[in-house]
């Protein structure tokens, strides 16, 4: 597919995804083509532009695959086909067309660890304990009392426990999310070699890469023993703590990995989501550049604080394997919005840090705007896990429907829509999504900010984080003061040079005064003169 010129740029054998800039599009609330109230594959399409006037590269779509939406997509009933509610697949062949056409890249989803409890397989798997297909998925027999077969947890704390019993065949089965999703068993070959077969099916239909959904739970201890007493709350592994648990994370599982990437070559983008908190166990999945590239969660449980940037930087750079280059996010469908996790001005200088680290940034849909959590009241709840305040509607203008949709949406849309969006921001030159604009450009003219490498400057007042970047002779100083205080980047003589852009929007850009004074919550980018 075309790129653009700064990627074309880069040196041959470096993969386009180094130096470009991801975004994440939830499909049900992107934008609406025909007024159901949901998303849709056309909707998207017809808002490509929106992307390429952002400046980013590549657009990952959350699933639209056929599923009962039990989780709103990550239940799938048939991996190659388009849930109605979406489109058809014509409308994925259009969508990958414009996008190539405009220089996007396609990410698609994969969701390998399960499939919805209606996928043909799973009704296949459950008819009788002979089933050709009961293999396929992790079954075991009652614990002693009939009880589930062990101890480990769903991810959801209203699923429970990670068992359900199917009452005709007296066998627990296993399920790492909702009972509505049973676990696929990778420990068999043709459970290995199906899923294998949906990513070339997706490779042919012309997609640049996946990311591969719960990528670190495909493999379970399979002597099923129970999780260690001190461990057996945890539903998930992003809790810091050395014990592993049995049904996530297990060494067995970069095998498999390593095959999935065999599949696809060492060209596609494969985004792992690794929620493992652990960062040496975590920075595993690079395996030796033959595995995934993890996304990374290291923001996503820590305060908008100085100190937690900056260790979460430093701790991913310290782990990283030879040649591994991460990616970084502040955002997504599971979590509770940037904006709302950080406030206003944080999530302005948090933008400056995803945009000028190393490492490839992938923005949330909306976050460029700010969006905020929207308040679901219980009657009007969706999702299983309470995540549906950060999957709101896409705010596009303000109409009532905010230019989403012409019906009713099928979250709520909220006032704050009414100023918190494309069309308004894109007049106001202070607004978030001129900084983001501002930022991306920056970065695709700059290979210090693209490429170049990371180097903090030591954490002399608590206050700052700055770290350099620097290719060649360009050297760029970056600093961010999370604090509700002014501050004086140090050492004097540091930041000479020439201030590309600041957090606010007032501040003349220019010549860098020396010593420059942040204010509060305030970040710069420098291009050093030394
Ligand atoms: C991942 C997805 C999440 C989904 C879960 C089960 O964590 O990001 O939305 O509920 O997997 O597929």
């Amino acid at each position: 597919m075309p790129s653009s010129e700064d990627v074309r740029a880069e040196p041959a054998a470096a993969p386009w995804w180094r130096s470009a800039v991801l975004y994440q599009v939830y499909p049900r609330s992107f934008a609406d083509s025909d007024g159901d109230g949901v998303g849709d594959l056309r909707g998207i399409t017809g808002r490509l532009d929106h992307l390429v006037d952002l400046g980013v590269d590549a657009v990952w779509l959350s699933p639209f695959y056929a599923s009962p939406m039990v989780d709103f997509g990550y239940d799938i009933t048939d991996h190659c086909a388009v849930d109605p509610v979406f489109g058809t697949l014509a409308d994925v062949d259009a969508l990958v067309a414009a996008a190539h056409a405009r220089g996007l890249r396609v990410l698609v989803d994969v969701v390998p660890n399960h499939t919805s409890d209606r996928h043909p397989w799973f009704a296949e798997s459950r008819s009788s304990r002979d089933s050709g297909r009961r293999d396929w998925y992790v079954w075991a027999d009652p614990g002693p009392g009939g009880g589930p077969p062990n101890n480990w947890l769903s991810a959801f704390a209203a699923s429970g426990p990670a068992w359900t019993l199917d009452g005709r065949t007296g066998q627990y089965y296993l399920h790492s999310y909702t009972a509505a999703q049973p676990d696929l068993n990778w420990q068999n070959a043709a459970v290995r070699e199906a899923v294998h077969d949906v990513l070339r099916f997706w490779l042919e239909r012309g997609v640049d890469g996946f990311r591969v959904d719960a990528a670190h739970r495909l493999v379970k201890d399979p002597t099923l023993a129970d999780n260690p007493a001190d461990v057996a709350h945890l539903r998930t592994a992003l809790v810091p703590g050395g014990t592993r648990l049995r049904h996530i994370d297990q060494p067995g599982v970069h095998e498999v990995l390593r095959e999935v990437r065999a599949v696809v070559g060492p060209d596609t983008l494969l985004l792992g989501e690794i929620g493992v908190a652990d960062p040496t166990r975590w920075a595993a999945y690079y395996g030796s550049g033959d595995e995934l590239v993890p996304l990374n969660p290291t923001f996503w449980s820590r305060p908008c604080t100085t100190d937690a940037l900056r260790s979460a930087v430093d701790t991913t750079e310290a782990v990283l394997p030879p040649g591994g280059w991460p990616v970084y996010a502040l955002g997504n469908h599971d979590l509770s919005r940037l904006a709302t996790r950080c406030g206003s001005a944080r999530a302005r200088l948090a933008a400056v840090l995803l945009l000028t680290l190393r490492g490839t940034p992938l923005v949330y849909y909306g976050d460029e705007l700010g969006m905020t959590d929207v308040p679901v009241p219980p009657e009007a709840a969706r999702d299983p896990d309470g995540r549906d305040p950060a999957r709101t509607p896409m705010q596009w203008d303000a109409s009532p429907g905010a230019g989403f949709t012409t019906g009713r949406p099928w979250l709520p849309i909220p006032p704050t829509a009414g100023t918190v969006n494309v069309a308004a921001e894109r007049a106001d030159p202070g607004s978030l999504l001129n900084l983001y604009r501002a930022l991306i450009r920056l970065r695709r003219r700059s290979p210090a900010l693209r490429t170049g490498d990371y180097r903090p400057l030591p954490p002399t007042d608590p206050g700052l984080y700055a770290y350099w970047r620097q290719a060649g002779d360009q050297r760029i100083l970056v600093a961010l003061n999370a604090t509700g205080r002014s501050r004086t980047v140090a050492p004097p003589g540091t930041s000479t040079g020439r201030l590309l852009l600041s957090t606010d929007p007032d501040r003349p850009l220019g010549e860098c005064p020396d010593p420059l004074v942040l204010a509060a919550d305030e970040a710069v980018v420098v291009e050093s003169d030394r």
